[in-house]
């Protein structure tokens, strides 16, 4: 029996180890969908395939010289209407976004393709207040004013859903981790304590680039940080609860 440290998984009763395997698979795919998620929502944000820091910049500070409604359009919403209709709303915007214009070329657009979701009382604004209503040229008008990324009442609702449901994640991921036989052990440590200073950096700088544009980097960065670590730990994981053989030496000493 081992004195120093956590048994390792060779030495756990096979129920513990069907635990510890099926909690690796479904976190693993909890964190494949959020990364699609992720890349579905802020992905195409600059025009460009691919998740970049300039994305970033344009989800938490906005992109400062288009409005909402085109931000919305070149982004999340652009899947939702054909890109000459698009262009037909951001040549109404562009051209001073008068009453009249709107009600003969927008307001249709909008009712073909907006209001099964933005309508004044459809089930999804019900559940999500932050979606705007754009039935009306009232209403559609307040989209017109320039992006200045989230709003800070999004972003509080998400920053305590993450930290909580990260530290969550990485707490049942570390205790895993913690059985596993990696030198030295300061690699282990650091592997352990990544994520959690990634995610407090990552979510602290959302608000950072929303003061100063560069500290997308941040974000960025501490995304990959806390990717890799999430890689590692379920990897090593997963190897030495079921291939790995622990050397002679540990395997009477402990881990
Ligand atoms: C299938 C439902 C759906 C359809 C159809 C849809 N939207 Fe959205 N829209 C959403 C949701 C959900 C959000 C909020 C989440 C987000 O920002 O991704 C949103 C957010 C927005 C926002 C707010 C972005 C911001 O700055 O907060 C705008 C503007 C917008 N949509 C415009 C449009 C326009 C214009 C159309 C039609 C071409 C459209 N949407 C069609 C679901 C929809």
């Amino acid at each position: 029996m081992g004195t120093t440290g956590l048994d390792h998984f060779q030495r756990q009763p096979t129920g513990c180890r069907a635990l510890y395997t099926m909690t690796l698979l479904v976190l693993g795919n909890g964190y494949l969908f959020a990364m699609i998620q992720t890349f579905h929502v802020h992905g195409s944000r600059d025009g460009r395939p691919g998740l970049s820091h300039t994305d970033i910049q344009l989800a938490y500070s906005g992109s400062q010289k288009d409005t909402r409604l085109e931000a919305a359009l070149k982004g999340p919403m652009s899947g939702m209407i054909k890109p000459e209709d698009a262009a037909v709303i951001t040549g109404w915007v562009r051209s001073g976004a008068g009453m009249e214009p709107f009600r003969e070329e927008v307001l249709p657009l909008m009712q073909s393709h907006c209001l099964s979701c933005h309508g004044g009382d459809t089930e999804i604004r019900m559940s999500n207040p932050h979606i705007p209503n754009l039935d009306s040229y009232e209403n559609v008008i307040k989209m017109v004013q320039l992006d200045t990324g989230q709003d800070i009442y999004t972003m509080v609702p998400v920053s305590h859903i993450h930290l909580f449901g990260m530290t969550f994640i990485f707490f049942i991921m570390g205790t895993i981790f913690l059985h596993a036989q990696v030198r030295p052990k300061w690699l282990k440590c650091l592997i352990i304590i990544t994520p959690f200073i990634a995610i407090f950096v990552d979510i602290m700088s959302w608000y950072l680039t929303k003061l100063y544009q560069p500290f997308s980097w941040v974000v960025y960065i501490s995304g990959i940080f806390m990717g890799v670590a999430f890689v590692i730990q379920w990897f090593t994981s997963m190897y030495q609860l079921w291939f790995y053989r622990l050397p002679a030496e540990v395997a009477e000493n402990g881990s």
